[in-house]
C-alpha cells in the first residue's frame, strides 16, 4: 500500500538544533514573559526580511486583531471573501464589520476597483490578503487608502520571504501581519507577527501584547492582554529559520514542476502570479468545474493523496456570522480550487505521481 501524502507537512530543523535552544530555556528557567528567545526570534526574522519593527505574538489571527486594536479603529473594514476564516473573524472579534470586495479571478487577490466601490462613510480600513503568497495590487490599494484616508492592514499570513519592489512585502501598509503556524513557510508551531515601519506603533503593539504595561512596567497605559509567544515556540522558530532560504527554493522548484506537468491539460488553470513577488508556498489547481474537482479529489484519495479544498467555501457564504452578499468571482473560484500537496520533504517522484493521477482522471 502506498504511503499517505498530506497537503502539507511542517518544515522542521533537526531536533538537536531545536534542543540547543531548549537547553537555554531549561538552564535559565525563563519559559515565557517576553524572554530572550522571543526577542531573538523577533529580531532575527525581522533582520532576515530587512525590517526594523516586528512584534511577535501567539498566532497570525491574534496578529490581525492586534493590528486593528493598535490602530484604534472601529467601523467597516473592507476585506477579501477569498481567504481563511481568520481574516474575517479577527475583524469581528475587534468589534468591526467585515465588508467584502470581490477578487480578481486570475490573481485571486482583492480587486482594487471593487474595494473602491465598497467604501461607505463608515469605512475605516482595508484588509487585503496576499493570497497563497502572491502579492496584491499594492499601489492601487494604497492610492485608494490615501484618497479616502483609510488604514491598510495586510493579511500577509502566507507571505514569509516575499519581496516587492526591492523590499520585504511586510514593509507595505500601516501594518502587515503574518503567521508562523506549522503549515507556513516559517513555523514556530503556532506563532504570528506584526510588521510596521512606525516605531511608536510597534512600541504600542508590544505594550498591548504584555497586558498594557508601560515600558518601565510601573503603570498600565493601554487596554492590553496576554499575546506573548512562549520561549519554547521561539526555540522552534529560531531553529527553523536557518532552513527558510532552502525551503523557499524547494517550494518554487516543486511548484514549477507541477505547473509544467499539469499545463498540458486545458482543464487545469493556475493562479496568475505577480512575477518575483510570490513565495510559491501553495499549489492551487483551478479546475474547469466543481464536478471535475470532485472527481480529481476522489481519484487522489483513492491513492492515499490528500489535497485540500482551500479556500472553500467563499467567506461571504458563512451566513451564520455574516450577511450574504453575492461575490461571483470568489464563490466561483472557491467551488473549483484544490491545493495540491507541497512541502519540503515531498519528493519529486511524489509530484510526478500526483500529476499523473490528475491527468489520468481528466
Ligand atoms: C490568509 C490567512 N489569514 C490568517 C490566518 C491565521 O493564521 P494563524 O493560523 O497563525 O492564526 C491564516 C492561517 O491559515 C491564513 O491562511
Amino acid at each position: 500500500m502506498s504511503k499517505n501524502i498530506y497537503v502539507t507537512m511542517p518544515t522542521l530543523a533537526p531536533l538537536k538544533e531545536v534542543d540547543a535552544y531548549l537547553q537555554q530555556v531549561w538552564e535559565s528557567g525563563v519559559m515565557t514573559h517576553n524572554g530572550p528567545l522571543l526577542r531573538k526570534f523577533e529580531h532575527d526574522v525581522a533582520e532576515w526580511h530587512g525590517m526594523q519593527h516586528h512584534t511577535v505574538v501567539v498566532n497570525g489571527t491574534i496578529a490581525l486583531q492586534l493590528a486593528i486594536r493598535a490602530l484604534g479603529i472601529k467601523g467597516e473594514i473592507i476585506t477579501s471573501p477569498f481567504s481563511f476564516i481568520a481574516t474575517t473573524s479577527a475583524i469581528m472579534y475587534e468589534g468591526c464589520t467585515p465588508v467584502y470586495a470581490d477578487i480578481n479571478p486570475e490573481t485571486l487577490n482583492i480587486d482594487p476597483a471593487n474595494v473602491e466601490a465598497a467604501i461607505t462613510n463608515k469605512t475605516v480600513a482595508i484588509m487585503p490578503v496576499h493570497v497563497f503568497g502572491n502579492t496584491c495590487e499594492i499601489e492601487a490599494i494604497e492610492a485608494i487608502a490615501k484618497k479616502h484616508n483609510l488604514k491598510v492592514i495586510y493579511d500577509a499570513c502566507h507571505s514569509v520571504g516575499v519581496r516587492y519592489k526591492g523590499k520585504s512585502v511586510f514593509a507595505y501598509g500601516d501594518i502587515s501581519c503574518t503567521s508562523y503556524h506549522a503549515t507556513k513557510m516559517l513555523n514556530s508551531g503556532e506563532g504570528g507577527g506584526c510588521y510596521t515601519n512606525d516605531a511608536e506603533l510597534d512600541a504600542k503593539m508590544k505594550r498591548i501584547r504584555f497586558f498594557g504595561f508601560s515600558e518601565d512596567k510601573t503603570n498600565v497605559v493601554e487596554e492590553g492582554s496576554n499575546l506573548k509567544m512562549t520561549e519554547v515556540h521561539a526555540s522552534v522558530g529560531l531553529a527553523n529559520l536557518k532552513y527558510l532560504q532552502a525551503a523557499l527554493a524547494d517550494r518554487k522548484e516543486k511548484y514549477m514542476l507541477y505547473k509544467q506537468l499539469l499545463s498540458v491539460n486545458p482543464k487545469c488553470h493556475f493562479q496568475r502570479i505577480n512575477d518575483d513577488s510570490c513565495n510559491y508556498s501553495y499549489f492551487p489547481l483551478i479546475l474547469d468545474s466543481e464536478e471535475t474537482l470532485l472527481k480529481v479529489d476522489a481519484a487522489l484519495q483513492a491513492e492515499h493523496i490528500f489535497a485540500r479544498r482551500y479556500f472553500y467555501p467563499s467567506l461571504n457564504t458563512f451566513t451564520d456570522i455574516v450577511p450574504y452578499v453575492k461575490m461571483p468571482n470568489s464563490e466561483n473560484i472557491a467551488s473549483r480550487i484544490l491545493c495540491l500537496p507541497l512541502y519540503f520533504t515531498l519528493l519529486q517522484e511524489d509530484v510526478e505521481r500526483i500529476a499523473k493521477v490528475i491527468l489520468k482522471t481528466l
